[in-house]
């Protein structure tokens, strides 16, 4: 069901590893399958150019593939070049995924991304306009609900997000009761995840039963 290059790529993966004090690191989940990518990029601070960029996948064939072949793309391109790359580059580049894999690739993109934002965020170089709901809905799959050991997106504590970019107003529709064992542990994690971004002015939070 694979063609050749993504069996090439899945054997013999490119850039494996970690980066030392890299600039940029993340971990990104996909909601599709449960699965895991850590991404570390060194980026050149003048130029914005990246140097190196390094992965460790705990995902598919597929995504060990799709990450692999990513890499090797978005290495030597510069921050806001990657940003263009889509998943669909990728899947070409392997020759193309079985239709119930594309997700991988999606993966793979996605932790590239975060990575790029992470480095811009903590640069000061992040424009608000980037941020939309679905980048602060990943944000939001980083905090745990301890008691249940699950992010609280999908264990549906965030039943809704919405950003207004004009006033910086980021709105969250919450179903957490205050008697929630960790209610205020999740609530300052919401904050510590989504507060700093740049452009981000104040997180009303309503709840609902
Ligand atoms: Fe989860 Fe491929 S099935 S990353």
């Amino acid at each position: 069901m694979y063609s050749k290059k993504v069996i090439e790529y899945f054997t013999k993966p490119k850039n494996v590893g970690e980066i030392q004090k890299a600039d940029a690191q993340v971990t990104e989940g996909s909601l599709a399958c449960g699965d895991m990518v850590n991404l570390y990029l060194r980026i050149d601070p003048k130029t914005k150019v990246i140097k190196d960029i390094k992965f460790k996948s705990y995902g598919c064939a597929a995504n060990i593939a799709t990450t692999s072949i990513m890499t090797e793309m978005a290495k030597g391109k510069t921050i806001d070049q990657a940003k263009k790359m889509q998943f669909s580059d990728v899947t070409k580049a392997l020759g193309g995924l079985p239709p119930m894999k594309i997700h991988c690739s999606v993966l793979a993109i996605d932790a590239l991304k975060a990575a790029i934002r992470n480095y811009e965020e903590k640069h000061g170089i992040a424009k608000p306009e980037d941020i939309n709901e679905s980048i602060l809905r990943s944000r939001l799959r980083h905090v745990m609900d301890p008691g249940i050991g699950k992010d609280i997106v999908t264990v549906g504590i965030v039943q809704d997000v919405k950003f207004d970019a004009k006033s910086g107003i980021v709105s969250l529709m919450l179903r957490l009761p205050n008697t929630h064992q960790f209610y205020d542990n999740i609530l300052h994690e919401i904050d510590e995840r989504i507060g700093f971004i740049p452009g981000i002015k104040k997180i009303d939070k309503k709840f609902i039963e």
